[in-house]
């Protein structure tokens, strides 16, 4: 059994990756019915939830059926993040992430995210810092290193552990790979090893098929992986890694009724939490996502990126179930 503090997450649990603009509370209802077995918010700036801004206050809205669930958040100032930590603990998640991985200039340029790799004395301080204000389980995502001779991750993992977080999510680049070629996770493999290391290691990075899940998991040893991509538009991802773990062969991918019932989920979630107007405008960047590989389908979708009203788009979605009746795609 993985335990994060006393969360207990069952034998090999799945998470799904926090990521901007897309993990929102929509996009996390589907998911958590795919079957993802932690979950994590956007990141959210430390600033910007001190200040109060409306956006990262929204951020921390949090819904009992999605425990547990993680709040992540981002900064480069120590008493910042101390603070947000208060503030994002009085919102009652399951667990606090602080991310030290985002490779995006906005973030790492301005001494957050990634930028904490080039200093882990600071990193360390501020970990410890945080630990020290909540009494709830403290997790960090983080890259390999920073650059190609900075690697540092095997360090970083005793050093965090030995201050008392709870869990380490590692992304197998490093910051000066942001998201190009392959994830290595031969680092990752090795943090794992490490008989020091006693908290759960979660590896991520790359991870789209069942298949690579599993070859992972023999390979890396890690606890559990966390999935990003793979999820955007294919919440089934996670039932089909643990299906396919257990039986040794994928189920059959979702029919077009099951991807059409997604996609209204994931819609009526979205206007629930966002507003009518909003909500259908923000769904659009997903439709192509959940009828991927579905041939001629570009019709449907330029109409349903452009329908105005949630009944129009439910609409197109039943027009949609009719002409395709019951048609599977392979993921
Ligand atoms: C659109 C997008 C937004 C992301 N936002 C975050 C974020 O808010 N916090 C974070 O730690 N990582 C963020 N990431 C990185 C992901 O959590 C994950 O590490 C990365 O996508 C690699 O995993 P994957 O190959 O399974 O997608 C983001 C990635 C993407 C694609």
């Amino acid at each position: 059994m993985v335990k994060i503090g006393q969360i207990e997450l069952g034998e090999f649990p799945l998470l799904l990756a926090p990521m901007e603009d897309v993990s929102d509370p929509p996009f996390r209802a589907v998911c958590k019915e795919g079957g993802a077995d932690l979950m994590y918010t956007e990141f959210i700036s430390s600033e910007g939830l001190i200040r109060d801004a409306a956006k990262s206050r929204q951020k921390l809205d949090i819904f009992e059926y999605e425990r547990p669930i993680g709040i992540q958040l981002f900064g480069g100032d120590i008493g910042n993040m101390v603070q947000s930590a208060e503030i994002a603990t009085a919102a009652r998640p399951d667990l606090i992430d602080i991310n030290y991985g985002c490779p995006v200039k906005a973030v790492a340029c301005r001494g957050a995210g990634a930028a904490l790799l080039q200093d882990i004395p600071k990193m360390v301080k501020m970990t410890e810092e945080i630990v020290k204000c909540t009494h709830l389980p403290v997790t960090v995502k983080t890259r390999l290193g920073w650059d190609e001779s900075t690697k540092n991750i095997l360090e970083v993992a005793e050093r965090l552990q030995d201050i008392g977080i709870k869990a380490l999510s590692i992304h197998g680049r490093t910051r000066v790979q942001m998201y190009k070629g392959e994830a290595d996770w031969t680092l990752i493999g090795k943090v794992k090893e490490n008989p020091r290391i006693h908290i759960p290691i979660f590896g991520n990075g790359d991870i789209d098929s069942p298949e690579k899940a599993l070859e992972y998991k023999n390979r890396y040893g890690v606890d559990g992986v966390m999935i990003g991509r793979a999820a955007i538009g294919y919440p089934w991802i996670f039932q089909e890694i643990k299906h396919y773990i257990k039986h040794g062969e994928r189920p059959l991918p979702p029919d077009m009724n099951e991807r059409v019932r997604a996609t209204k989920k994931h819609l009526e979630f979205s206007i629930r939490w966002k507003g009518d107007k909003l909500g259908v405008f923000e769904m659009r960047r997903h439709y192509t996502n959940y009828f991927k590989g579905i041939n001629d389908f570009k019709p449907f979708r330029m109409r349903l990126v452009e329908a105005p009203t949630e009944a129009e788009v439910l609409a197109i979605l039943d027009e949609v179930v009719s002409t395709y009746n019951g048609t599977v795609v392979a993921a």
